[in-house]
């Protein structure tokens, strides 16, 4: 999978990718990250990136022109599967999402900042647009951060099989069950005691009903869909 990040602040981006699982995919080729500065791309003497709204309302907008330029140089380079915006007034994403996205080999996520690029370029060459949850960041960096997270997670040999995807909370609709490591005894604090039984068909039964009990619990919108 290639991902090509469209950005006005690179550093935003890049740390959560230089650490842990993501940075170890990168390093073993499951993944290829290409950050671009969209400012690099702005033609005029001022390098802008933005400018005033039409119509008079509060806040810059990004401007065709650099992002524009940058998108037609890489669709000029490769075929993408999908041209994805960052921003709060669009679909939630959830984890179905993520297992699609997984699938895809190239990619171009553009992060919007100030009050939002020019609805241009939503319209021509936005393909699907993503917002990570009802409430707002100043920009799209840490929700395309959360998207690339969430998706390069669930390319076959990026987690190995204890860490494997398919035990996710969410990857069958429900909430996970508590887990324990030693001491089995911490002051008093005891570990259920079918975790110690060596029982695998009891332990997946408790398993099963903690899940059920805590979605019930904290998310019971869940067991409705
Ligand atoms: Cl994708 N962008 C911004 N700026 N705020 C958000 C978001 C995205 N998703 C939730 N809030």
């Amino acid at each position: 999978m290639r991902i090509d990040l469209l950005t006005l602040f690179p550093e935003i981006v890049e740390s959560p990718f230089s650490h842990s699982m993501i940075k170890r995919a990168i390093e073993k080729e499951y993944v290829e990250l290409f950050i671009h500065n969209i400012r690099d791309y702005s033609t005029d003497k001022h390098r802008s990136v933005d400018d005033y709204a039409f119509g008079g309302a509060a806040g810059m907008v990004m401007m065709i022109q650099p992002i524009e330029d940058l998108i037609l140089k890489l669709k000029s380079e490769r075929d993408y599967d999908e041209i994805i915006y960052m921003t709060p007034d669009a679909k939630v994403f959830d984890q179905k999402e993520a297992n699609n996205l997984s699938m895809l080999q190239n990619i171009i996520i553009l992060c919007g900042h100030y009050k939002g690029v020019d609805q241009r370029i939503r319209d021509h060459y936005i393909t699907k647009e993503i917002s990570i949850g009802d409430y707002v960041l100043t920009g799209g960096e840490l929700a395309a951060a959360v998207v690339i997270d969430s998706v390069v997670r669930l390319i076959p040999g990026v987690l190995s099989d204890e860490t494997s995807a398919l035990t996710d909370s969410f990857q069958d609709g429900l909430l996970s069950p508590p887990v324990y490591t030693r001491p089995a005894n911490h002051n008093g604090w005891v570990v259920p005691e079918i975790l110690l039984s060596g029982n695998e068909k009891k332990i997946n039964e408790w398993r099963e009903n903690m899940s059920m009990e805590i979605t019930r619990k904290v998310r019971p919108e869940l067991l409705e869909e």
